[in-house]
């Protein structure tokens, strides 16, 4: 069956399985343009889910699972590869890729592609010969020094100092003081039946006040850190260099230090607050300096809210797209869950890619890389590589090596909020599967993810079919 073609003129077809694959060039005209309704080519059910508005046809996982796992290398020109391609599916692209090459040069971006994971491996692993510090560094430019776009000496004295608020321990009283309660109470919240936006009114709220929590930023101040946010995002994903996004990305940066800066001297100075900003602002004698801290903060506020809250609606997403693994997962929450979590961010990746700086001539496998080249590490493909994985585009919530992948990256950069994302998702999953027993998709490919650098649903409609136990508490009569 052949979908209609994109704004851009990307054509896809999507085979009698379900999978969506490439059939033509990619235009030149580069122009953003709103993103074309095509479905995911892993989208569940394939053509019965296509076909189904409602999404009630959904097939079984072994039709689902044979559409995942038929993603066959394609022949692809490199200089076809565009933003528009990836940001809709990337999977079949990263596929010929890895078929062909270790590591390819992307004519139209300008960057080389690192798709094997034993290679983005040895790439994050190497900070001598790629670094996060460059001229050239989104997030650098838009956050100024922190640790994200540091090396050495000084990502080590930042990542140290931040350390504190991401321990065990911390993150242990961080999940049951203040996330727990406020997943019961979002999902309190959620109507008695119908359907609602796990986007809108449970993955976006719970990130963004975990963060605040986290940080130690009032909670009154959630609104304008959405609006920061969505400033910050635009700007690091930037890569076509658009001036006008850059300084947005700069305003709002500088609102933020200008709103945070009067707050670092009101914190408690003894021990008793627990949140980063607290930690960072008691005096000693190697303390960071207020620039350090807000920038710091900054880069911790980025990598997050949209990071867990793709990563909360990416897991749901997998889990409720294959129903059959959903209800192992509903009869065994607390042995298969966290492997589904596990298998949700390795299939559908939140952050796609790292990116590094070549601070010399270097060789990747067959690759000449020249010192100053961009070289991007793609999460996502490395996550699908099946020298690694076996039938890599399955989602198996039982899969065996499902927490080898790299979506909290490696190395010296490896994510400062690992624990408390995975403790947050696995905590969200929990308490949504057992607060609504029936819980379905609405619309399985509308909801799929989508995006080239964050990839996540752009909302995610479930239908509450029966009632949430908070209504059978309430002893309130559902439809
Ligand atoms: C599922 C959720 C998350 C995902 C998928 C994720 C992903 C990542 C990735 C891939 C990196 C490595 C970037 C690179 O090497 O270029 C990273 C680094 C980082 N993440 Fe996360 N992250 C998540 C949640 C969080 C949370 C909750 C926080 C903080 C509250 C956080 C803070 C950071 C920081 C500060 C870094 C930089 C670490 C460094 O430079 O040493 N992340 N994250």
């Amino acid at each position: 069956m052949c979908l209609p073609a994109s704004r851009h003129g990307v054509q896809f077809i999507q085979d009698a399985a379900g999978v969506l694959r490439y059939s033509a060039p990619m235009p030149d005209d580069l122009s953003p343009g709103p993103v074309p309704e095509i479905p995911h080519h892993s989208a569940p059910g394939g053509e019965t889910a296509a076909g189904s508005r409602s999404g009630e046809g959904v097939a079984s996982d072994e039709q689902r699972n044979a559409a995942d796992s038929s993603t066959e290398p394609f022949a692809l020109d490199s200089s076809d590869i565009t933003f528009e391609a990836l940001d809709l599916d990337p999977y079949p692209v990263f596929a010929a890729l890895q078929a062909r090459e270790s590591v390819s040069w992307i004519p139209r971006l300008g960057m080389w592609f690192v798709t094997h994971r034993r290679d983005v491996l040895a790439v994050l692993r190497d900070t001598t010969t790629y670094s996060t510090v460059s001229d050239h560094s989104l997030i650098g430019d838009t956050f100024g020094s922190q640790m994200l776009s540091s090396e050495s000496a000084l990502h080590r004295r930042y990542k140290s100092h931040c350390n504190g608020p991401f321990n065990a321990t911390a993150v242990r009283r961080q999940l049951e003081v203040a996330i727990a309660p406020h997943i019961e109470s979002l999902l309190a919240r959620f109507p008695r039946s119908g359907s609602c936006d796990l986007k809108r009114m449970f993955a976006t709220p719970l990130s963004v006040v975990t963060i605040c929590s986290t940080l130690g930023v009032p909670a009154e101040l959630s609104g304008r850190i959405i609006a920061w946010y969505q400033e910050f995002r635009a700007a690091l994903s930037n890569f076509r260099r658009d001036p006008v996004v850059r300084e947005r990305g700069h305003a709002a940066a500088a609102d933020f230090r200008r709103t945070l800066r009067p707050l670092l001297a009101t914190f408690d100075l003894d021990d008793s607050d627990k949140s980063l900003l607290g930690h960072l602002a008691r005096p000693h004698a190697d303390r960071l300096s207020d620039e350090e801290i807000l920038s710091n903060a900054l880069i911790v506020l980025f990598g997050g809210i949209e990071t867990t809250e793709s990563a909360i609606l990416n897991c749901a997403w997998s889990l409720l797209a294959h129903p059959a693994q959903l209800a192992q997962v509903r009869d065994e929450p607390a042995l298969l869950l966290p492997n589904a979590v596990d298998e949700g961010m390795r299939w559908e990746s939140a952050v796609q890619s790292c990116t590094r700086f070549a601070t010399t001539d270097a060789v990747i496998g067959s690759a000449r890389v020249r010192a100053g080249d961009t070289v991007q590490c793609m999460l996502g493909a490395a996550n699908r590589d099946p020298a690694h994985f076996d039938e890599p585009h399955r989602y198996d919530a039982r899969r065996a090596n499902a927490a080898d992948h790299l979506s909290f990256g490696s190395g010296v950069h490896f994510c400062l909020g690992t624990a408390m994302a995975r403790g947050e998702i696995t905590l969200a999953l929990t308490h949504l599967l057992k607060d609504f027993p029936e819980l379905t998709l609405a619309d399985p490919i509308a909801s799929a993810p989508r995006g080239f650098e964050f990839r996540a649903p752009a909302s995610l409609v479930v239908k509450l079919r029966g009632a949430s136990i908070h209504s059978r508490h309430r002893g309130e009569h559902l439809a």
